[in-house]
């Protein structure tokens, strides 16, 4: 008998049906809470942490400001991620996806900073009780490296390495993990430059990569070393498709074909530019896959 017959012959399994039903919804939405809750501490909104506008020169009091944290347009003074609160919903959006559609795969940020958004990854993935992804935490820990302008023009006059604030030691990325009760096994850290590191990792594959590195250079190290291994269905999103430098990386190159921007993504709403521009593999490796 199919199961809407013994349904509807059942009062039992009705109740049953019913019972487990309203389950999951209740699991649904204590998740929804909890990460809500996550972001909102990750990005510093839940207690109003000040901080400093990148776009202005010269001395600044940090202030909280909601708009700008919203766009993820400022840099925190203690929060753990400076993505904002729209970037951080597209990150939960974009994870919630693969795992729905079963799209294979790890999750990976190349650049971390205090390792916010990893840390957002790391809970989704426990809420959902998936025990098979990795969470890749890349970074040099170290800050940006400076602009190679010989072989990379685009990154002329980009002087990142000159911000301190930007080079977060691996310990302290490890004890904001362990803040949140997420420091474990499923979380593994690539410390050095991503020219050294990324292409010998032991990723086999991934449903979402995320690349937040600035530069034209971090930015196609990433690509190169791991484009090839992100699995059909599964997302890049580029962070710093703002950047020019950054944009050139992906307009210029192979991967061009599958770049869609933030606001085709299905069911997301953020058309601001931060957003910037999520790659999104609709085909499979052979077909879709840049050599270089
Ligand atoms: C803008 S911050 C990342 C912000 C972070 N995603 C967040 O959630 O707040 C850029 C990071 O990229 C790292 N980075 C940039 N280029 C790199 C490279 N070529 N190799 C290693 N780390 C790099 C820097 O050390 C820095 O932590």
């Amino acid at each position: 008998m199919g199961l809407l017959a013994r349904l509807r012959g059942s009062r039992a399994l009705r109740s049953e049906f019913a019972d487990r039903a309203a389950l999951e919804g209740e699991i649904a939405r204590l998740r929804g809470v909890y990460l809500q809750l996550v972001k909102d501490c990750l990005i510093g909104a839940a207690y109003r942490d000040p901080g400093i506008d990148h776009e202005q020169s010269g001395p600044q009091t940090p202030v909280f400001r909601s708009e700008l944290r919203e766009s993820g347009l400022d840099w925190p003074v203690t929060a753990h991620s400076m993505i904002g609160n729209r970037r951080m919903l597209n990150l939960w959006e974009v994870c919630e996806d693969v795992i729905a559609r079963g799209v294979p795969g790890d999750f990976i940020e190349t650049g971390v900073w205090r390792g916010g958004a990893c840390i957002f990854m790391r809970a989704l993935l426990k809420t959902y009780g998936v025990t098979d992804r990795t969470v890749w935490v890349a970074d040099s820990f170290e800050g940006l490296p400076p602009p190679d302008e010989e072989k990379y023009p685009a990154d002329r006059g980009l002087f990142l390495n000159r911000f301190r604030s930007l080079a977060i030691p691996l310990e302290e990325v490890q004890d904001n993990f362990r803040a949140y009760g997420l420091l474990d096994d499923q979380v593994k850290f690539l410390k050095g430059w991503f020219k050294d590191t990324l292409p010998t990792a032991p990723i086999e594959r991934l449903a979402v990569l995320r690349l937040d590195g600035d530069l034209y250079e971090s930015t196609m190290d990433a690509l190169r070393a791991l484009y090839h291994k992100l699995s059909a269905g599964g997302y890049a999103i580029v962070d710093d498709f703002h950047i020019p430098a950054c944009r050139q990386a992906i307009t210029l190159n192979p991967w061009r074909a599958s770049v869609r921007k933030g606001s085709s993504f299905p069911g997301d709403a953020h058309a601001n530019r931060l957003i910037t521009c999520l790659a999104r593999r609709y085909t499979t490796a052979a077909a879709g896959c840049p050599s270089m």
